[in-house]
């Protein structure tokens, strides 16, 4: 039977991108889903179908209560209350990359609007309906950029240091509804919008391929385990105040080799190979924070 038969799940900014293909590893994990965007969603509806999956679009804009509150009632009247989130809309493939002395306080806004208040309406959205469902799971997209400080796009980075800052304080304090809290950071990854993006594409994927150790562009598929054990691994998440921070590629790497345990997201075989990889690494450190943990493949 698949792992997450009978979950609802909703997945923000699916339309395309790294949002679709988590919507559809998700639905081939049995789960229902619920496309959403503020762009047509008949695409990824569409290859949910083709995959013998089960799908809903239905157009929201993360940024607008009244559009998440319709959402969450669409979604519960077709699939039932929503089990899982993944706060993955976002505004980055778009994006001019520019020194912070020329970014203005409108685009500042409108980053952070998208990246991160949406994260916090759209979970405030959902939670009345995985409290009547006796719990669920939320994944937050966050960025390697946090991590690596990228410069030229300070309003993003910033924006998902948000993100990664309130998966934290969110998993303590959803922890009483059995409502867990985690984030993807996930590395440069050749998304539709970032492959149209030709100054991304000259001078972030040359300097993000010559860091990594395996030398192939990180697509949106390459995210789809970590999403998808995040989900339905549950004896990670209630190992007490754990984070881990996996060294660069280390989750890259795995999924490349496409270890048959990391495909089968038994994660805590995963978390036992990292443990042997952090014990050879000075750079992997493991810190403390309740419930939480974040993937982290960054550049
Ligand atoms: N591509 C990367 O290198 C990379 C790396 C780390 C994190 N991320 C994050 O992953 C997520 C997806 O990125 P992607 O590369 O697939 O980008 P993308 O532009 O292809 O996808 C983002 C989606 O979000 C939707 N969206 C934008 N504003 C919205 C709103 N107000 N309400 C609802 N939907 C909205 C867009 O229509 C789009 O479909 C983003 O949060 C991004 O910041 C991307």
């Amino acid at each position: 039977m698949p792992s997450l038969a009978g979950k609802v799940a909703l997945v923000t900014g699916s339309s395309q991108g790294i949002g679709a293909a988590l919507a559809m590893a998700l639905a081939a994990e049995g789960a229902k889903v619920v496309v959403s965007d503020v762009q047509d969603c008949a695409d990824t509806v569409r290859q949910i179908a083709e995959q013998g999956g089960e799908a809903i679009g239905v157009p929201a804009d993360v940024t607008d209560n009244q559009s998440l509150k319709e959402l969450v009632a669409t979604a519960e009247t077709a699939l039932g209350p929503v089990d899982v989130l993944v706060n993955n809309a976002g505004i980055f493939g778009t994006l001019q990359l520019k020194p912070l002395m020329q970014i203005s306080e409108d685009e500042w806004d409108a980053v952070f609007r998208v990246n991160a208040r949406g994260v916090f309406q759209a979970t405030k959205a959902v939670i009345p309906s995985m409290q009547r469902a006796g719990g669920g799971s939320i994944i937050n997209i966050s960025s390697g950029t946090v991590l690596r400080g990228a410069p030229m796009f300070l309003h993003y980075v910033g924006s998902k240091g948000a993100v990664f800052a309130m998966t934290r304080a969110m998993a303590n304090e959803l922890a009483a509804d059995d409502i867990r809290v985690n984030s993807i950071i996930a590395g440069f990854t050749a998304s539709k919008s970032v492959l149209n993006h030709p100054v991304m594409m000259e001078k972030i994927r040359l300097h993000t391929l010559n860091a990594r150790m395996i030398k192939r562009d990180m697509l949106p598929e390459d995210l789809c385990g970590a999403a998808v054990s995040g989900v339905r691994c549950k004896r990670l998440h209630h190992r007490p105040g754990h984070q881990r921070r996996w060294r660069r590629d280390h989750l890259l790497g795995l999924q490349v080799h496409h270890r048959p345990w990391v495909r089968s997201a038994t994660l805590e075989t995963a978390a036992a190979r990292c443990r042997a990889v952090r014990r050879r690494s000075r750079r992997t450190r493991t810190r403390a924070f309740a419930a939480h943990w974040s993937f982290a493949a960054w550049n």
